[in-house]
């Protein structure tokens, strides 16, 4: 199946796909374990700072012989490309699906690149997925005491609409009152504001609509954010503390044990439990 379907065929049956970042290849294995068990497509995410560590060609790689071996829908998505080359790396390296992030750009700018990131992309491969961004995300992904919602950092419907027609991206990350990160302490994030997701609907039906920082959102909001059209949700806070809070507490339990498999198992367990309740969430199982 052509990518481009896996998104379309969420769209129609209104389901979304998890895009879950990771860093490490032991954190690869949890997220397609998760996707077998439940036989679902999955989005594995890599931001600038994670493909630099695991390396883009092994990125690539290991996404390739996952897929290759279990046959599942397995996308692999470049996460937050800051400016063109960054993009063009990741395009010529073989991702499958790049997000340009101009949202911190003047509006006509953010334009400017991400169409040519779009031009790129499709000229490379014309099966890649390219996702832009309009309107902006506070926060980074990491745990933080408090984090502003600005309204007029909000998407604007109007905007979207210009920005969709004049750049041809496949899908838009939107600002609706989603944050990067989570609270101290577990508690949750703001509400979004469904309102204008509705409005950024009707306003680009055509597009697929994605949420960044799915960490930490109230459950029942990410489920209307899904009812009202929202195909893809990004998750990483959530796996990077699960992965780090499991390795802290079984070291802390086996001071002598030196074997890394016995040492990572239980943190690559805690990225699948992750994975599996996000997949259940977003009506993904058995979608595969
Ligand atoms: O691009 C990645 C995501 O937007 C992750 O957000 O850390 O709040 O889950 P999160
Ligand atoms: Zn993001």
């Amino acid at each position: 199946m052509k990518l481009i379907e896996i998104m379309e065929k969420a769209h129609i049956g209104r389901y979304a796909i998890g895009q879950f970042n990771i860093s490490t290849d032991e954190q690869i294995t949890a997220v397609i374990e998760a996707a077998k068990n439940l036989n679902s497509p999955v989005i594995i995410g890599t931001s600038e700072g994670e493909r630099d560590f695991i390396g883009v060609d092994q990125a690539v790689a290991l996404v390739k012989t996952w897929r290759d071996e279990t046959g599942l829908p397995i996308i692999l998505n470049a996460d937050h490309c800051k400016d063109f080359n960054s993009a063009k790396e990741i395009i010529d390296a073989g991702y499958d699906s790049v997000h340009f992030d101009g949202s911190k750009l003047p509006f006509k700018e953010n334009i400017e690149i991400t169409k040519r990131v779009m031009e790129y992309a499709k000229s490379v491969n014309p099966s890649i997925i390219v996702e832009g961004e309009l309107g902006y995300l506070p926060g980074g992904s990491d745990i933080h005491k408090e984090v502003k919602i600005n309204i007029v950092d909000l998407t604007e419907p109007e905007q979207a609409k210009e920005f969709v027609k004049k750049t041809g991206v496949d899908s838009l990350a939107i600002a609706i009152g989603n944050i990067h990160g989570m609270k101290e302490g577990g508690a949750d994030d703001p509400h979004l504001y469904l309102d204008r997701l509705e409005d950024i609907r009707r306003a680009i039906p055509g597009v697929f609509l994605v949420l960044h920082g799915g960490s930490g959102t109230p459950r029942e909001d990410l489920q209307k954010a899904i009812k009202s059209g929202i195909v893809k949700i990004n998750i990483n806070t959530e796996i990077r503390v699960a992965y780090k809070n499991a390795l802290k507490e079984f070291l802390e339990q086996n001071l002598d044990e030196v074997k890394p498999y016995k040492i990572l198992s239980p943190a690559m367990e805690a990225v699948k439990k992750v994975v599996e309740d996000k997949i259940k969430l977003f009506g993904s199982e058995g979608k595969a």
